[in-house]
């Protein structure tokens, strides 16, 4: 790592999800502060990157009737689709899967276990599939409150680290360095918890086949977490990058990044990194966001109606960073109005009409006894502190300071009044007055840049400026960097003011579409809006009691749809193809057509009344009825399994 350098990651994302705003939301801090440092003078790389070993992705592979490499490609395209549409530069892109990742895994392994950290045991735990790790106090039967499936108890031949060795060297670490973790209450949490003790870690499998071979020992893979932490040095091999300055991560990945990850690199002999800053998470509807919980917002859809800085200001100065915090598309939009429309933009478009208007669209000479000066290179010191500090929305109120000031300052000084007297002294200050109005706007737009970079770029060129804002030295922000007689060009409103319902119709009408489309890219069927019951709505009675005999009657069989398509003439009803594994897949016709788009339904796992009499609809032969849950009149809910389920297996 050399001088003047700059070196920050996000997490690698798992494959398994398609991107959410919960992504974005640390991918865009990052970008943020990547902008930030480089208008600081450094060299900066960011990287980003996919996730995509491991039995999740394995599943979803196969659920899909894909390759586990095919799926892999797949969505790890669509990750960098979407920080391509959100117009987030990302310097490196890195994969698990590629060969130079590989070659670095096993170079820190063969690290560790030169010096010992390495041995060979055979484990028995139980096992949450969906984080990948196992768990310590759980029981056979106990069920992970991340997901409301059960544990799976696994027992293999592993690799071990030996993590336990590294308990006071770790506290040392934190000790000597107060900085390594963010912020405060997450680094005590660290503390409480290394203090406690340190367990050896399982670090390869047998069981698994898509994953990083062991060079030395091919029959293991590496698990997940050994192989995606070494991304942040694999993303910039052959470079003079790490160590990394910067660790950005959601909170609940913290104790990996700040206990094991430096483990192994102390182990390794390998430089540490220097921060790792752990933020909260993005709920929604008051409940963290994320696949499991289904309650997903999507990031494209806000960008296509409200534009990205929209975005990235809401989340950067609606939450505390750090904190956890809620979006809401009401208030995202009631954000944008109140402090962009009627703050900056309106601040912009006085500014800049009055310049041209009254002064031919030229900048006066500068001047500087004006109280506004010392105000805004106040402000903008404490902005730039915060925003080192990764305080983000104190920083923004800080700008936002500037803006009212200048407001006031106009207000005060009437401009519009002093146009109309033609004295000297009037005309004097009347330029006096536009020019700390303008020069306030330009100390605004470099300030904004890291989280605004488009607007604060077209307000930049609407103030007269050729080149880039972000080229500006945010350093170095003094009163009086506006140069007298440049010409400023055509206005143009930066942040039109919006409706508030009407943008948030069509916002959720896009994250409607959206959902669908990364839904068919996942292969997966959309779960249907939940019925919308009243909870005084009695539900239907209970039938009569039935004898065991009497249920075993009926034959239900897990099948694998085939094909599916609608039925001519009949809006509500689909021709399945279901493979209960006999020797033809049979033929079922389904009311279901309103609630389920064929093409999604096509590989999925469903359940069926496999002995009922056949019956004619439509001029099919229907050998059979598949179960679905439903609320009088409400859509029909499919049946189907948690964990993987073989065809043709019986329900009783
Ligand atoms: O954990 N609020 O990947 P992942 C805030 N592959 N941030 C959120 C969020 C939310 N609701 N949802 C997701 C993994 N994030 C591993 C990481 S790193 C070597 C391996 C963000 O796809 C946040 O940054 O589950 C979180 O830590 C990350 O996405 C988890 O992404
Ligand atoms: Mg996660």
């Amino acid at each position: 790592m050399k001088q003047g350098q700059y070196y920050l990651t996000t997490p690698i994302y798992y494959v398994n999800a398609a991107p959410h705003i919960g992504h974005a939301y640390t991918t865009i801090a990052a970008e943020t502060i990547a902008r930030l440092q480089r208008m600081k003078g450094l060299d900066v790389v960011l990287t980003s990157g996919t996730d995509e070993h491991g039995t999740k992705v394995e599943r979803a592979a196969q659920a899909q009737g894909k390759t586990p490499r095919a799926f892999v490609d797949l969505i790890s395209n669509e990750f960098r689709a979407q920080w391509q549409k959100l117009d987030l530069r990302i310097d490196r892109f890195q994969r698990t899967t590629s060969p130079e990742h590989a070659k670095l895994v096993n170079e820190l392994f063969e690290a560790c276990r030169a010096n010992g950290y390495i041995y060979k045991g055979s484990y028995t735990g139980m096992y949450a599939v969906v984080s990948e790790a196992f768990v310590n106090d759980a029981k056979p039967g106990d069920v992970d409150p991340e997901t409301g499936k059960p544990y799976e108890e696994v027992t293999e031949e592993n690799y071990f680290f030996k993590l336990s060795a590294f308990t006071d060297r770790l506290l040392a670490l934190y000790e000597e360095n107060p900085d390594f973790i963010g912020p405060e209450i997450r680094r005590n949490e660290v503390l409480a918890f290394v203090k406690g003790g340190l367990a050896d870690l399982s670090i390869t499998r047998t069981s698994i086949k898509w994953g990083i071979p062991v060079e030395a020992d091919p029959s293991h893979v590496f698990y997940v977490w050994f192989d995606a932490l070494t991304t942040y040095i694999s993303a910039v091999a052959g470079e003079d990058r790490w160590p990394a300055d910067l660790h950005l991560i959601g909170k609940e990945i913290l104790r990996f990044h700040a206990v094991y990850w430096p483990a192994f690199l102390m182990a390794a002999g390998w430089p540490l990194p220097k921060r790792v800053f752990a933020h909260g998470w993005l709920l929604f509807e008051n409940d963290k966001m994320s696949k499991s919980r289904g309650n997903i917002v999507r990031p494209s859809p806000i960008a296509d109606v409200m534009g990205v800085d929209a975005l990235r200001y809401f989340l950067l100065r609606e939450i505390v960073f750090g904190q956890d915090g809620s979006f809401s598309f009401d208030a995202l939009v009631g954000r944008y109005n109140s402090d962009l429309a009627n703050g900056l933009g309106n601040l912009a478009s006085r500014t800049l009409s009055m310049l041209a208007q009254y002064r031919d669209s030229t900048i006066p000479e500068p001047s500087s006894h004006t109280a506004i000066a010392h105000v805004a290179e106040t402000a903008a010191a404490s902005a730039l502190a915060y925003f080192n500090a990764s305080d983000f929305s104190k920083g923004l109120e800080q700008v936002w300071s500037i803006i009212s000031a200048a407001d006031k300052y106009i207000v005060e000084l009437a401009p519009w009044k002093l146009a109309k007297l033609t004295d000297d002294a009037a005309q004097k200050l009347l330029s006096e007055t536009l020019y700390t109005a303008a020069e306030a706007l330009r100390i605004v737009c470099v300030l904004i840049s890291p989280i605004l970079p488009k607007s604060a770029q077209a307000i930049w060129s609407q103030l007269g400026y050729t080149g880039r804002v972000e080229d500006e030295k945010v350093g170095s922000l003094k009163w009086g960097g506006l140069p007298g007689n440049q010409k400023i060009s055509s206005i143009a409103a930066v942040f039109p003011r919006l409706d508030v319902k009407d943008t948030v119709k069509k916002m959720v009408e896009l994250e409607g579409a959206e959902k669908s489309r990364q839904a068919a890219l996942m292969g997966v069927s959309p779960a249907p809006d939940a019925p919308s019951v009243a909870t005084t709505t009695p539900v239907a009675p209970i039938a009569d009691t039935i004898s065991i005999d009497d249920f075993s009657k009926v034959d239900l069989r897990v099948g694998l749809v085939k094909s599916a398509e609608p039925v001519k003439g009949a809006d509500k009803l689909l021709h399945l193809n279901v493979d209960i594994g006999e020797a033809e897949p049979r033929t079922i016709v389904a009311g279901i057509a309103l609630a389920y788009k064929p093409e999604l339904l096509i590989g999925r796992k469903v359940v069926i009344v496999a002995n009922l009499q056949p019956r004619k609809l439509r001029g099919l032969t229907s050998q059979g009825m598949i179960v679905a849950a439903s609320l009088e009149g409400g859509s029909p809910v499919l049946a189907s399994f948690l964990e993987e389920v073989p065809i043709g297996a019986r329900l009783k």
